[in-house]
């Protein structure tokens, strides 16, 4: 048993849907959340800056005591993962991409349907690691990926209300081509994604389409738990273990948002940092 905590990190909001998943399937376990809020997004900027932001990031996690990271964050796990497992090696790392295109490549096969779409940030889908770990997986995938670098923005903006007309008019803009691909799934590659999934899955599935919209902060959480439990980390006291907040910005939405997208208050429990001194 370890009863040091987890650290998640993200550019901003995203990385709360790994948050929530990993509240419900360890609840023993203490989570320290960092969200860039002050240099969101990262996706459109060069790859050096994304590494230098990503390891600042995981200093302020090390310096939580901390057991394991998760980079909930699709940016940073594609364009830095190499990188901070180089630069950080006693400390195991998880990212976002193998386990989204595991489940998709999974679906594929059930379905008979080797048609996968990916949606991610401008450095995500320029970097094309989910494409290159698909192909990895089964050669005979198909992918189709396409950047849409305002779904973030419009997040981190509170714009997630399933009628937003901006955030709709957006999806329409970015997903109509993938309408007729007859795709088994979209990976939503960003984690700040799942935040407009209602949007995105009208807009996909909008003629009776059965195309399946992948988490994959989700599906990172369940990664957590597995590699936790094989490396002997887990936390089974059977107390009820804590969430605390960090954010590089105290903005207007992020507290309400969070509070939220989590299902609880959480505005006692954020604490702002300079992340520069990182
Ligand atoms: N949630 C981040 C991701 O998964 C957003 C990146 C950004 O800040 O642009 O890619």
């Amino acid at each position: 048993m370890n009863k040091k905590a987890i650290g998640i990190f993200d550019s901003g909001l995203g990385g709360l849907c790994a948050v929530r998943e990993a509240l419900k399937i360890l609840p023993d376990e203490d989570i320290v959340y960092f969200g860039d809020t002050g240099r969101v997004p990262y996706g459109g900027r060069s790859y050096e800056t994304i590494k230098k932001y990503a390891r600042q990031d995981m200093n302020f996690l090390i310096s939580k005591n901390i057991k394991i990271i998760l980079i909930a964050c699709g940016t940073v796990a594609s364009v830095a993962i190499d990188y901070l497992k180089e630069i950080f090696p006693g400390m195991p790392i998880i990212g976002v991409v193998e386990t989204a295109c595991e489940k998709a490549v999974g679906i594929a096969k059930e379905t008979q349907n080797k048609n996968i779409g990916v949606i991610g940030t401008d450095a995500t889908i320029s970097k094309g690691m989910y494409k290159k770990y698909i192909s990895e997986l089964d050669l005979n995938c198909e992918v189709y990926s396409k950047a849409c670098p305002l779904f973030v923005p419009l997040v981190e903006n509170g714009h997630i209300n399933k009628d937003d007309i901006i955030t709709k008019s957006a999806a329409e803009l970015y997903l109509s081509e993938f309408k007729n691909l007859n795709l088994s799934s979209l990976i939503l590659g960003c984690t700040h994604y799942p935040m407009i999934k209602n949007i995105i899955d009208k807009v996909i599935n909008d003629k009776n389409g059965k195309t399946e919209l992948i988490d994959v902060g989700l599906e990172a959480a369940y990664k957590l738990k597995q590699e936790l439990t094989k490396k002997n980390l887990l936390n089974n006291s059977g107390e009820k273990g804590g969430l605390d907040i960090y954010i590089s910005d105290e903005g207007l939405n992020f507290k309400n948002i969070a509070s939220g997208f989590l299902g609880f208050d959480i505005n006692s429990g954020v604490n702002k940092i300079d992340i520069e001194n990182y």
